[in-house]
């Protein structure tokens, strides 16, 4: 087994490192040499076997096994989807959005896919309720507070903002939420891979995130935690055969779904996203979220000392409890400011008026600093 301590020894997993400062896995996660191979075992297996539906469907089950683990939830608990969007869609195709109950709450810090979502909702009778950022960058409880009541189907929040930066209190939603009688969903596509998620301690009813990021695998894959006890309850009309009893009967006779979470998959799996989401988790899993963050914590800690040194203005939100992987730095020309920097081989991303440098198991102190560096040659594109 290959030594995956973050740092050093999950780098050399990296090839990218030898060449360029990565630090946009808010974006997407580095490309590995075990996903890669991942890759190239489905392209293997294909070629010499030709249909192996019998094992790719066994490997579906072993990514939602796999990602059911990093969430501490239980695999009939897990859907397998292509995309956030497909997964929260297929949810709100499941609430009945009664009168007196149709009320979707989403937050600002939502990604544009959730909000989109909740407002198409609207078509079927839904009233969308907006929970705006204070001044200061943060949503304080009472602000969920205000919009949550007894008309309310739905919360969405967003555990880590793909805008800022900024870490929720996800505890402290899914209370307000219980409280009212509505469920709640944690959108954690920012913080899976990053930060120890725990369904059960977070409270949440519904969770999803992708591989895109931080489990440091490509595009086509995601997961949406369901708990168990809310499945024979929220029926999705909209569907697929993965999402059928009984997959293999290619029944058109009724609609049947399976009893567990998998009645929000939906058609043929992603198989190649699989392998390589697999490969991607088994990273995170090897290395340990615990150790991940830990190591993340102290790059944000330098990467926070070096940005205070040449005055550079910290959007996130910095209080306790409050940072994750991503720190956001306001810039007068942000697009400028991300060009510059890869004209130095510094890859990083810009959201709104900010900066976005995000970092992961594979930065090391060398990479903070030449962030760091780089940000006071261009100072000028500071604000
Ligand atoms: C917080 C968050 N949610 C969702 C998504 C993407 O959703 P989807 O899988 O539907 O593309 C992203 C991707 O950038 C994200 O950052």
């Amino acid at each position: 087994m290959q030594d995956l301590t973050p740092g050093p020894a999950a780098r050399a997993r990296f090839p990218i490192f030898e060449h360029t400062t990565y630090a946009n896995s808010c974006s997407q996660g580095a490309l590995s040499l075990d996903v890669r191979r991942a890759y190239e075992e489905y392209l293997a297996g294909w070629d010499e076997h030709g249909a192996e539906w019998e094992h790719w469907v066994q490997r579906a089950e072993a990514a939602r096994s796999a990602f059911a683990r990093l969430v501490g939830a239980a695999a009939e608990e897990i859907a397998v989807t292509t995309s956030v969007s497909q997964a929260v869609s297929a949810l709100v195709s499941a609430l009945p959005l009664e009168r007196g109950r149709n009320r979707i709450v989403i937050s600002e810090f939502e990604f544009p896919t959730v909000g989109q979502i909740a407002h198409a909702q609207e078509l079927r009778g839904a009233e969308i309720v907006h929970v705006r950022p204070a001044s200061d960058g943060r949503i304080p409880l009472e602000l969920f507070a205000e919009a949550i009541d007894e008309h309310t189907a739905l919360v969405c929040c967003t555990a880590i903002s793909y805008r800022t930066g900024y870490r929720l209190d996800v505890p402290g939603v899914a209370r307000l939420a219980r409280e009212s009688g509505a469920l709640v969903l944690a959108d954690s596509y920012q913080a899976a891979g990053a930060v120890p998620l725990d369904v059960r301690a977070l409270g949440v009813d519904l969770l999803t995130a992708g591989t895109v990021k931080y489990l440091l695998a490509s595009a086509g894959l995601a997961f949406m935690y369901v708990r168990c006890d809310l499945h024979e309850r929220l029926l999705p009309t909209q569907t697929g055969w993965f999402a059928d009893e009984d997959i293999f009967r290619m029944d058109i006779s009724d609609y049947s779904p399976s009893d567990t979470a998998r009645r929000f998959d939906s058609g043929t799996p992603p198989v190649p996203n699989i392998y390589a989401g697999i490969a991607g988790m088994g990273i995170v899993e090897s290395a340990g979220v615990g150790a991940i963050e830990a190591h993340v914590a102290g790059l944000v800690d330098r990467l926070l000392a070096g940005l205070a040194e040449v005055d550079a203005h910290v959007a996130t939100p910095t209080g306790s409890g409050e940072l994750g992987p991503l720190v956001c730095v306001t810039s007068s020309d942000p697009d400028a400011l991300v060009r510059a920097l890869a004209g130095e081989r510094i890859v990083t991303s810009s959201r709104d008026a900010n900066l976005r440098i995000s970092l992961h198991l594979y930065n090391v102190e060398e990479d903070v600093d030449r962030i760091v560096d780089a940000l006071s040659r261009h100072r000028h594109l500071l604000t």
